[in-house]
């Protein structure tokens, strides 16, 4: 299935049992968590607490993330080869999707989160887009890389864990670059939520990899121009800041 059917489906998904209004009201509590309310909703993961939030995140930021990774790959190179590609903190598994939808043919993707309804999304999203995909419930920090995994994709997670995981997650990425992995992390574009930035850009620097920072121009598809403008939301332009290394 292309891109588009991918997003009819979506739709016809989420808003089967919902009002086009709950929805946007629902993304209106969503990006102000994100935004103002980390210390509570977001570090006790409830931002995907109730269908409304759920269908928001499915309908919104689902085909940002993936035309943001797509477009991040574009510049920074995508895999060259079709390999396995695991997507830490997949939510609905956009962001490895637009990794494995590189190579041809298609690479496999496992997706891990703690959420069992992204799980349940994830493996939708795969199925969809005509990925071979599964996932797993897992933390993130302690989620083992398989040695044969030849690309780490993590999207708008890293801000999500507390320190001792962070560490824990940088460590783990290091030993597979190390064995042959390519990592890709994204973040949002603003430092107030990592503070870690640094530090991590530092890392990479030191195993040859690349910080960057996005500003993409973007024509949103129908459902996420609607969303926005009900919701006073502005995705004209996709911002975000990456981290990536492959290995020499
Ligand atoms: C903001 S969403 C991003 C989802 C997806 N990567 C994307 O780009 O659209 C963060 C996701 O990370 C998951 N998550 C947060 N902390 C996690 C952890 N410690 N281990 C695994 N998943 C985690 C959440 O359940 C949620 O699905």
């Amino acid at each position: 299935m292309n891109f588009q059917l991918f997003l009819g489906s979506l739709e016809a998904r989420h808003l089967a049992d919902l009002r086009f209004s709950e929805v946007t009201r629902a993304l209106r509590a969503l990006s102000s968590a994100y935004v103002e309310r980390r210390d509570t909703v977001v570090t006790e993961h409830r931002t995907l607490d109730g269908a409304g939030k759920r269908a928001a995140f499915a309908l919104y930021y689902s085909p940002i993330h993936f035309v943001l990774v797509q477009q991040i790959l574009a510049e920074v190179g995508a895999p060259a080869r079709p390999g396995l590609v695991l997507d830490l903190g997949c939510g609905t598994g956009v962001a490895g999707a637009a990794v494995a939808t590189t190579t041809t043919p298609p690479s496999r993707v496992l997706g891990i989160d703690t959420h069992p309804w992204a799980l349940e999304e994830a493996r939708f999203t795969y199925r969809a887009l005509g990925l071979t995909g599964d996932v797993r419930r897992g933390y993130v920090a302690r989620t083992r890389i398989p040695p044969d995994t030849s690309f780490v994709v993590a999207a708008f997670v890293v801000n999500e864990l507390n320190e001792i995981d962070r560490r824990a997650l940088l460590e783990s990425l290091r030993a597979a670059v190390q064995r042959g992995t390519s990592v890709l992390i994204v973040e949002p574009i603003s430092l107030r939520i990592s503070p870690w930035w640094h530090e991590w850009a530092e890392a990479f620097a030191q195993i040859g990899g690349r910080a960057d920072q996005w500003r993409f121009k973007y024509d949103p598809p129908l459902i996420v121009k609607r969303l926005a403008r009900a919701s006073g939301l502005r995705p004209e332009s996709l911002t975000a800041r990456s981290l990536f290394t492959r290995p020499a």
